[in-house]
Order: C-alpha cells, then sequence, then structure tokens
C-alpha cells in the first residue's frame, strides 16, 4: 500500500478544508485550470469510449431519418450549437465549455461515440441529455442528421429545416395571427398541407380531433414518448390544443403523393390483416377500430387511412418493445402490435398508407 488509512483520512480532509475555504473558483468566466480541462475531458473520452462500445449502429443513410433529425437539431440545439451560417447565440459563447461548433467536432468522432453523448448529454456542461430516455430511434435520427453536417451549406441546411408548402392554399391562416405564428412551428415538421414532412413525420390532417388532442394530452404527461414531441407539447395551453387540433382535423387527408408502387401482393396481405386479422394469432381486424364505421370504433383512435407506412411501422415496433406508450386507450393497441412479425407490420402499413379513404373500393373484404 502506497498510502496509509491515516493518510487517506487527512488528504480528504485537506480537500475539504480547500474548498470550504472557497478559493476554488467556480466562475466560468475565468475558465477551467489546465489541469482541470484536461482531466474533464480524459475523463469525457474514456467514458463515451467505455459506455458506447457495445452499441449497434442502425442504417443512417435515408433521408427521411436525417429531415428528422435536422428538424430536432433546428428546434433542440441549434440555440446552443449554431447551424451552418448561423453562429450559437452570445449566451450560449459564454457558457463553460462553450458548446463546440459540431461541423468540425462531428469529422473526430463516430456514431456511437454521438448518440452516446446525445442521448445521455455531458455531466458538469450545459449538454442536456434527450429528453426522452424512452426510446433510441430519435437519437439515432440526430445522429443520421449530425453525421451529415460537416458538409452541410447554409442553403443546404435551410431546404432541410425551412417548412416546404405542398399545395399553395392548404393551412393558410391570417398574418399577425398569434396562433398562426404557433402554427408556423408545427408546419415546420408536419407541412403547411398536415400531411407531414418525409416518411418519418406523422401526417395529421384529417386526422380525429379528439385522437390529436389526446396524443398532446399523453406527451406533456410523460404517458408517451418522444424527445421530438414532449418539449413541442409542453409549451401549448388548452385553448392553444383545440384550436391547433381543429385546424388540422379539418385539412383533407389525401394521401402523399407520390405513393410508391408496391408490390401488389404485398398490398394485399395488408388488406387481409386490417379487415380480417389474423385469426390463429388472435390478432383482430384493424378496422374494427381504425375506421369511423368500425364495429368497435371510437373518437379517441386513430384514423390510419393515407399515413406513411414508415412511420405506422415504427410505432408498432415501440409499441411491440413496450415504449411508445400513449392516452390511456395505449393498453388495448400494445397487445395487437406484439403479435405481429416484422412482415406483417410492413404489409398492413403499406396498405394503410395506400388508400385513399376509409371508404374505398379497396376496404371492401
Ligand atoms: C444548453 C446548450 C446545449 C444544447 C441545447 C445542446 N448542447 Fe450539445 N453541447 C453543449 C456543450 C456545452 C457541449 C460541450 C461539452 C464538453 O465539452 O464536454 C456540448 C457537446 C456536444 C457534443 C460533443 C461534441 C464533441 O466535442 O465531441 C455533441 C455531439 C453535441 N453537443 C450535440 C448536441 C445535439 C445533437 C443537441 C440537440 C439534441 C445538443 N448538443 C444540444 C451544449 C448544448
Ligand atoms: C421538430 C419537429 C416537430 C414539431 C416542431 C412538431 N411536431 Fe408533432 N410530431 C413530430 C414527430 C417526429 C412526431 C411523432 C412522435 C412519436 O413518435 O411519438 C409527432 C407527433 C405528433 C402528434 C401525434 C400524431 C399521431 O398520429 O399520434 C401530434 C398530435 C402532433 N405531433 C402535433 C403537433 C403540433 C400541434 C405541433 C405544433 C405545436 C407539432 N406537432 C410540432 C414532429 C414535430
Ligand atoms: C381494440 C381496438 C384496436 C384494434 C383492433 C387495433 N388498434 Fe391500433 N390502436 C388502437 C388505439 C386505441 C390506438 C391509440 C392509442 C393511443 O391513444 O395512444 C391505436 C394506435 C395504433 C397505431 C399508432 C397510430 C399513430 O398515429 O400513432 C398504429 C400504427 C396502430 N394502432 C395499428 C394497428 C394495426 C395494424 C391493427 C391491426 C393489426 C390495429 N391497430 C388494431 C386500438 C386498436
Amino acid at each position: 500500500m502506497l498510502i496509509g488509512g491515516g493518510a487517506l483520512v487527512a488528504l480528504a480532509a485537506l480537500g475539504f478544508l480547500v474548498a470550504a475555504s472557497g478559493v476554488i473558483s467556480t466562475k466560468a468566466s475565468t475558465g477551467h485550470w489546465r489541469i482541470t480541462e484536461w482531466f474533464l475531458q480524459f475523463s469525457k473520452q474514456r467514458s463515451v469510449s467505455t459506455y458506447s462500445l457495445g452499441l449497434e449502429v442502425p442504417p443512417l443513410d435515408d433521408g427521411s431519418l436525417i429531415l428528422k433529425g435536422a428538424l430536432h437539431y433546428e428546434f433542440g440545439c441549434r440555440s446552443c450549437h449554431g447551424a451552418p451560417g448561423a453562429p450559437p447565440s452570445r449566451v450560449a459563447n459564454t457558457m463553460l465549455p462553450p458548446p463546440p461548433d459540431l461541423g468540425a467536432a462531428v469529422p473526430k468522432s463516430n456514431p456511437k461515440r454521438l448518440f452516446h453523448i446525445v442521448k445521455h448529454g455531458v455531466k458538469f456542461t450545459g449538454m442536456p441529455a434527450f429528453p426522452s430516455q424512452k426510446r433510441d430511434d430519435e437519437v439515432w435520427a440526430v445522429v443520421a442528421f449530425l453525421m451529415k453536417l460537416p458538409g452541410l451549406t447554409e442553403t443546404g441546411y435551410q431546404n432541410l429545416v425551412a417548412s416546404e408548402p405542398r399545395t399553395a392554399e392548404a393551412g393558410q391562416l391570417p398574418a399577425g395571427d398569434t396562433f398562426a405564428s404557433l402554427n408556423r412551428s408545427c408546419q415546420q415538421c408536419h407541412g403547411t398541407d398536415g400531411l407531414g414532412r418525409g416518411e418519418q413525420i406523422p401526417s395529421l390532417a384529417g386526422q380525429r380531433p379528439h385522437y390529436l388532442a389526446n396524443a398532446l394530452a399523453a406527451y406533456v404527461l410523460g404517458r408517451r414518448h418522444s424527445g421530438i414531441m414532449q418539449p413541442v407539447a409542453a409549451s401549448l395551453d388548452e385553448t392553444t390544443i383545440r384550436r391547433l387540433v381543429a385546424h388540422y382535423a379539418q385539412l383533407p387527408a389525401s394521401p402523399r403523393a407520390p405513393v410508391r408502387t408496391v408490390d401488389p401482393a404485398i398490398l394485399e396481405k395488408g388488406r387481409r390483416i386490417a379487415h380480417h386479422g389474423i385469426r390463429e394469432r388472435r390478432v383482430p381486424a384493424c378496422v374494427e377500430c381504425h375506421d369511423p364505421s368500425g364495429r368497435r370504433s371510437n373518437p379517441a383512435y386513430p384514423s390510419l387511412t393515407g399515413q406513411s407506412a414508415a412511420y405506422l411501422v415504427g410505432q408498432l415496433e415501440l409499441f411491440t418493445a413496450n415504449r411508445r406508450g400513449g392516452s390511456s386507450y395505449e393498453h388495448l393497441m400494445q397487445p395487437i402490435a406484439a403479435r405481429l412479425d416484422p412482415d406483417e407490420m410492413q404489409a398492413v402499413a403499406r396498405y394503410f398508407e395506400s388508400r385513399e379513404t376509409a371508404s374505398s373500393a379497396l376496404e371492401n373484404p
């Protein structure tokens, strides 16, 4: 033993006395001592390496995943880290350590390390943990975007995060309205037509208002998990929620154009599940609950018609892993999703995506 028990106690007491005397500066304005700086950086590098070892990196090249990550970056990260063509705020720059320029930091990192930092944040710095710890898919979306960030120009970034009107008049509201300005943030992700930008962001257009209001309430209460939607929903009051929900519910739920061409055999398989369920595994017909004319329909249950297949599959996977959460009706859906295999999820999701209305010819069994 190098140091005896007594010496250790004496050393700890000395450390305490130094701290108690107040000479150790906690001022952010003066920076760290070089040794403290080195030690904090070293501990962080080692900790991130150790904890990110066992991670498996999913495919990150999907355009709609990158778009979802970029949109979250715009709302949740840009104020501190800046973006191509937009420096971070001056307040952010007085933090110790200041938020690094990620365009320069990312090439020195890798997806696993980025995932670990974005999910868990960095202790003793201003770098926050991801708002929901329940699911990893959203964190990977942010990582997918970060991997593209170093090569992105100002115009490239703006093209990702600016809301794109898909139809000229849909969703237009009088200028100067405070509701309109709030709604503009929703539109940045859900589109001015409410159909959802990219395949990862859900369509709200024509959705049942009761379901939309319950979904927002579930995010606020932390009953439904999304690091992207929870902070957004938390900023809304009840009157605004009512107005937003009414607005989206009356937009036309036309299917996203262009709906890709899908193998007819897959659509037929999806149609059978949607209308007949899978008897041997006690999977009920989806339309029983999800179509307004369904036997067990309820205004609080969502319509799936015209919703993006990628979003639907994502939600089914979350239900299966018990990580979606939801309204007080969520328990009805969880066990049904858990009985579907991945091919069945794909097929039924493609079927609902391709459907134009709940009463179209495709619907007849
Ligand atoms: C409140 C300010 C703040 C916000 C918001 C914030 N960060 Fe950070 N971030 C920081 C600070 C400060 C550091 C430096 C930590 C350090 O030096 O260890 C940091 C570090 C990082 C790093 C590590 C970079 C490196 O040097 O390896 C990544 C990656 C990162 N942030 C990504 C994000 C992403 C993505 C978001 C949004 C989801 C985000 N940050 C939101 C302040 C912030
Ligand atoms: C940064 C992007 C972003 C912004 C801004 C945003 N949303 Fe969302 N929204 C999403 C994503 C992504 C989801 C899917 C989250 C999930 O997996 O639970 C979602 C889900 C929803 C849902 C649930 C839909 C369903 O089918 O279950 C509602 C309702 C909703 N958003 C309403 C709004 C409203 C209203 C606003 C504006 C106040 C808004 N969103 C702003 C990205 C966004
Ligand atoms: C017994 C009624 C019932 C049946 C049958 C049912 N669901 Fe659901 N489903 C629900 C409810 C209720 C919700 C909404 C939970 C919430 O409010 O959070 C839901 C939500 C969903 C969602 C998420 C939608 C969104 O916008 O986030 C998907 C996807 C889904 N169901 C797919 C299916 C599929 C596929 C089938 C058929 C295999 C099916 N459901 C059968 C009741 C049902």
